[in-house]
């Protein structure tokens, strides 16, 4: 299966920064030839205890990111483990945030509850939400996986991620890859996936069953949640409309929007307001966003406004544990109340792991009818430019990391570092290869 080639803004993003890359070049072709030697040394990377990585050792900008051959390896612990080698991974605006600091005061709880109060006890981190890989060994009580199975996975905030050679996750958390992709197209589709799927069942209250003739809008559509989310929507038979940029428009119609509004292009809230009103909306922006959006609900029919930009972990790094949470709360409950007085629900949504949800994305992968949307791919040595690449912000689907060499050829053509151009023949592609309703 082709990925979808989208367009890019690498070229012109590197210009600026020439003495960074500069830098980062050096400092990469040594992590290069270093993760080469590494990998023909080892064939069963399980039992060693170090491991090549990208790690930080404090919060900060992309400074902190610092290459590793030494990085603790996981192993199996537990009777629930799976141990996963990393073809493939790739990066969400929120390894930016956690590069950070964001959320570090409960995530830091999460990792060791024990070491409360520790500072700086949870370095080195590292960083990565997605993985494909291949399962390398597996705890006794392990039913669904064994050494060899090509799996994908979400991997939570809380544990170590796949910017390494090596990550180790419940069996819970995992699935097997779709068969038509490469690791590198499969690591862009888990975490966004997985978090699209909580925000769209468990808050949104839609599922494959009853999408048809239902009404959904999706804000920020051009990025990795919502390139994932119209794809979802439309195999499962919604009408699906969509805000972005203007040179987004070609993106998410070949991926299937039905109704595109350009959120540039002058007053969004009123061009929407003409439109018949929405069952559910994904909110993938924040800021003012549901200030005019609440009222684009059908009101008194169930209809649901699902942010997921949300000031929970903010709260919480701001205020501490418990003011954090109870800020929160109080903040959640009280737009749930005023709401639902208007006759409709508002809720936040999260990335929930769920390994099982990602079976049913897998099956719709393989089927054809979702796509993986990868705008740019950066080798392993090249990963601080990934995260300059993520942090410049404007999305077009995924950024992706490989961690492995790729031994199949599955379609994504662009260079290494660089991201494919916007062609009418890339566009032509998306159209083309875009699911149908
Ligand atoms: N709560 C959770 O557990 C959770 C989990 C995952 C993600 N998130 C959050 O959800 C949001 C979306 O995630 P993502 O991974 O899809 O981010 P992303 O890949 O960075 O995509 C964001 C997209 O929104 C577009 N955009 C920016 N401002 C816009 C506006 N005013 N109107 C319409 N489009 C706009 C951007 O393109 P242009 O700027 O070029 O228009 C970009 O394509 C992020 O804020 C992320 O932090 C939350």
């Amino acid at each position: 299966m082709g990925s979808v080639k989208v367009m890019a803004c690498c070229r012109q993003l590197f210009l600026p920064h020439a003495r960074a890359l500069a830098l980062t070049t050096k400092m990469a072709s040594s992590v290069n030839i270093i993760c080469c030697i590494r990998r023909n040394l080892s064939s069963s990377s399980s039992l060693r205890s170090s491991m090549p990585a990208w790690v930080i050792d404090e919060y900060g900008n992309n400074g902190v990111l610092r290459f590793t051959e030494d990085a603790t390896a996981p192993s199996v612990n537990s009777a629930s483990e799976v141990l996963i080698q990393v073809h493939a991974a790739s990066l969400n605006p929120l390894d930016i945030s956690m590069r950070s600091g964001y959320g570090s005061n409960l995530l830091k709880l999460r990792r060791d509850p024990v070491s409360l109060g520790q500072n700086g006890g949870e370095f080195p981190i590292i960083l990565g939400r997605d993985v494909s890989g291949v399962v390398v060994d597996c705890g006794s009580g392990v039913t669904h996986f064994k050494p060899g199975d090509e799996v994908w996975a979400a991997i939570p905030p809380w544990k170590q991620g796949s910017l390494a050679e090596m990550v180790n996750l419940t069996e819970y958390e995992v699935s097997h890859k779709p068969r038509s992709l490469s690791h590198k197209e499969a690591a862009s589709i888990p975490y966004v996936a997985a978090t699209a799927l909580s925000a769209l069942v468990n808050a949104g209250g839609l599922c494959r069953n009853n999408c048809t003739n239902k009404r959904v809008l999706i804000t920020g559509a051009s990025g990795g949640v919502g390139t994932f989310s119209i794809q979802l929507l439309k195999a499962w038979g919604a009408h699906v409309t969509v805000t972005c940029s203007h040179n987004a428009e070609g993106l998410v119609r070949g991926l299937g929007a039905d109704e595109v509004v350009d959120y540039t292009a002058g007053d969004m809230a009123t061009e929407l307001g003409l439109l018949e009103k929405f069952d559910v909306i994904l909110d993938n922006v924040g800021g003012d966003s549901e200030q005019w959006a609440l009222g684009l609900l059908k009101p008194w029919s169930g209809a649901k406004y699902v942010t997921l930009v949300t000031p929970f972990l903010l709260n919480i790094d701001s205020m501490g544990l418990l003011e954090g949470a109870v800020h929160s709360g109080l903040n959640l409950h009280q737009k749930a109340i005023t709401n639902m007085c208007n006759g409709v629900f508002y809720r936040w949504g999260f990335y929930a792991p769920d390994g099982p949800a990602l079976d049913e994305v897998s099956q719709l992968v393989d089927a054809g009818k979702i796509l993986p949307v990868v705008e740019a791919t950066f080798l392993f040595s090249q990963v601080p430019l990934a995260f300059q690449k993520v942090e410049g912000g404007h999305a077009r689907g995924k950024t992706v990391v490989t961690v492995a060499q790729e031994e199949e050829g599955t379609g994504v053509t662009e260079e290494e570092g660089e991201t494919s151009d916007t062609s009418e023949q890339v566009r032509e592609e998306v159209r083309q290869a875009a699911p149908k309703s």
